[in-house]
């Protein structure tokens, strides 16, 4: 008997002594997940400032809860994640992106991002955060920045330039107006940069031909003045979209040095009629819009010889179309530039005549 309880002691013993240990495992992890009080305090301002309600500030942000890390499928526009970098050397976990798309944010773009000193990539798109971007932002060293599809307004920040770490910046589809400041020159480390769907006027300035890492540039939907840049120095470009941004013709020959050249899509410049732009060097071409460009004469034969080269239908509905889905979007939710391409992917090929 006394042997039997002594067992049953031991045994009771090791329970416990098993579960105090993977206790204190656990313990040790969840702490090593936790983010400095600064950061969190950081969080809150954030919650604030964009008027984002719904996180749970008692749940750990970097211990993988779906309220700060919520799964979504492909075809979501909601997007509700936080993401840590729990691998740095002082033991704690640090921000590293904060999206949230979709959410109908009613607030301003948070000062406060600045005290996350190891975000990289903010994505506040699709909501209806007004203001403008805030100075604050300016010492930060974010390599992804969209705040597409929102009301933000008045002229883009000079202070823009100081942003040297980023590679990714969408401005579209807000309120911007004013010329395009030349201190946007000096984010030389840019590869996508995204001004649609906004009221910039005026030239271009020069200095955006320091932006020589410039993979991709849209600037539709703009009330530009003045020719119709070359993009001469840009060398790496592959995507150019500039549908009614307001330039002049021609597409300027100096086209043929962009030889990275697959996504060429421009339409309704003004001015005189001038000949077929050379193209012959972009041979990775895949897809050409010239529409409405007061282009004339006879499309060059080296064009048939492109054959992963697909023209985009002529349609005269489709500019309409763009300002009607641009009054839409937010209604429906929905990215116009998906419905762009399903719009650029459905039609038929057109009759070269009407290029
Ligand atoms: C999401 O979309 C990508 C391509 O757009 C596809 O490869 C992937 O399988 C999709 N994932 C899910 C979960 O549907
Ligand atoms: C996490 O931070 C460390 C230290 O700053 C860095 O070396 C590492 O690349 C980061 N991890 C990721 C996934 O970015
Ligand atoms: C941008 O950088 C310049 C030069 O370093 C500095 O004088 C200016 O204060 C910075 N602007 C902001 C908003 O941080
Ligand atoms: C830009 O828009 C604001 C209103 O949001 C207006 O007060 C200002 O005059 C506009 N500036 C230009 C250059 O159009
Ligand atoms: C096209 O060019 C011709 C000849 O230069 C000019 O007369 C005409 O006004 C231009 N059309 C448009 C729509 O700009
Ligand atoms: C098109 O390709 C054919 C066959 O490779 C070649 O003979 C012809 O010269 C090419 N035409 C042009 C305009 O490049």
């Amino acid at each position: 008997m006394l042997e039997k309880m002594l067992e049953l002691h031991f045994s009771i013993s090791s329970f416990l002594l098993i579960t105090f240990s993977l206790a204190l495992i656990c313990e040790a992890q969840t702490n090593g997940r936790l983010l400095p009080q600064e950061e969190k305090n950081a969080l809150e301002e954030i919650a604030d400032q964009v008027g984002k309600k719904d996180w749970d500030f008692d749940l750990n942000p970097c211990g993988g809860n779906t309220n700060w890390n919520t799964p979504s499928d492909n075809t979501s526009l909601y997007v509700n994640i936080v993401t840590c970098n729990c691998s740095t050397p002082d033991g704690f976990c640090h921000i590293q992106s904060i999206l949230l798309k979709g959410q109908d944010l009613p607030g301003v773009l948070p000062p406060s991002l600045v005290k996350l000193p190891y975000l990289k990539k903010i994505d506040l798109s699709r909501n209806y955060l007004s203001g403008t971007i805030p100075p604050e932002w300016a010492s930060t060293k974010l390599e992804y920045m969209s705040v597409m599809l929102n009301q933000l307004s008045g002229p883009i920040p000079k202070y823009l330039g100081n942003m040297t770490t980023l590679l990714y910046m969408s401005l579209e589809n807000n309120l911007f107006n004013g010329t395009v400041p030349k201190e946007l020159g000096n984010m030389v480390n840019l590869q996508n940069l995204f001004l649609g769907f906004n009221n910039l006027i005026g030239k271009l300035p020069v200095e955006l031909n320091k932006l020589t890492n410039l993979i991709q540039l849209r600037l539709s939907d703009n009330n530009f003045a003045g020719k119709l840049p070359s993009f001469e120095s840009l060398k790496k470009l592959q995507k150019l979209w500039i549908q009614a941004s307001g330039f002049e013709g021609p597409v300027s020959p100096s086209s043929s040095v962009l030889t990275e050249m697959n996504e060429l899509i421009i339409s309704d410049l003004t001015g005189s009629s001038s000949e077929f732009p050379p193209l012959e060097n972009m041979k990775g071409l895949t897809r050409l819009m010239l529409r409405n460009c007061n282009i004339s004469g006879k499309i060059p034969s080296y064009i048939a010889n492109m054959s992963q080269l697909k023209i985009l239908p002529y349609t005269g509905e489709l500019h309409s179309q763009r300002k009607r889905e641009k009054k839409e979007h937010k209604k429906r939710n929905e990215d116009p530039e998906i419905l762009f391409q399903k719009i650029y992917t459905s039609g038929e090929l057109p009759a070269f005549g009407s290029l």
